[in-house]
């Protein structure tokens, strides 16, 4: 890539800025100074410069989290809770989560330093499949699966169609899966309210085809590079 795009992308300033530097002669590449713009660089292979330090851009990274209950889904938390960073400490990029579970959600939830991804994944016009597991109070009726199928009336709108599934109950509790594609706040809680059956406990089970498979509550894995490339061509295909 051109020496004013890696700078600006390691954050050292605008790309135009950049341009002024590298003209300025404080930009070396493998020790020499360079003040030709159309300077090209491999961030694998070059060492770049700026007034004599090494400038790196950060790598992207890809995070599956298993995340358990008593978690922010946030880089940090005015009233001092912890925060799904606290999970995942020994990673040194600066990582941040892919839209958000609640403080007392668990389950999967994706976090990277790669904000086109972000953009890609929260997007609504994307429509990502979710899969969430609510253990609700109550013994939930057919006729209230259905509305829960093909729309709640919440206080922003409609609810799209969604997939619903009952696993099991009895005369206190239900289990249900839900699969839907909105991502609206607090979404599969208020939809379990509307139809008279408030959440106990949820967990996020899969997010497109990624499932918490092998990686244990509180625990995470790095996202293969083809698994990057299908999230971002499903969350392409729906437009
Ligand atoms: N829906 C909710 O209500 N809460 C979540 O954390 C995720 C989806």
């Amino acid at each position: 890539m051109r020496l004013a795009k890696y700078l600006a992308q390691a954050g050292i300033a605008s790309r135009r800025q950049a341009e002024e530097i590298i003209r300025m002669g404080r930009v070396k590449v493998n020790g020499n100074i360079v003040t030709e713009l159309i300077t090209l660089v491999d961030s694998k292979t070059d060492s770049i410069e700026y007034d004599g330090k090494i400038v790196g851009v950060e790598q992207h990274v890809y995070i599956l989290l298993n995340k358990p209950p008593g978690y922010i889904s946030a880089v940090n938390d005015p009233w001092g809770r912890a925060t799904v960073l606290e999970l995942v400490g020994e990673i040194k990029e600066r990582i941040y989560p892919v839209g958000r579970l609640d403080y007392d959600t668990e389950g999967l939830l994706l976090l990277t330093n790669d904000g086109k991804f972000t953009n890609l994944m929260i997007h609504p016009r994307y429509n990502i499949d979710k899969k969430y597991e609510a253990y609700v109070a109550g013994r939930i009726k057919d006729n209230e699966l259905m509305i829960l199928r093909d729309g709640v009336d919440l206080e922003d709108g409609m609810t799209a169609p969604a997939g619903i599934h009952l696993i099991s109950q009895n005369d206190r509790a239900s289990i249900i899966r839900l699969l839907i594609h909105e991502g609206r706040k607090r979404q599969v809680k208020r939809m379990c309210a509307a139809v008279g059956h408030p959440v106990i406990s949820l967990k996020r089970v899969a997010f497109a085809f990624l499932t918490l498979e092998g990686v244990e509550i509180g625990k995470y894995r790095y996202l293969q590079q083809d698994e990057v490339n299908r999230l971002q061509e499903i969350a392409l295909h729906e437009l």
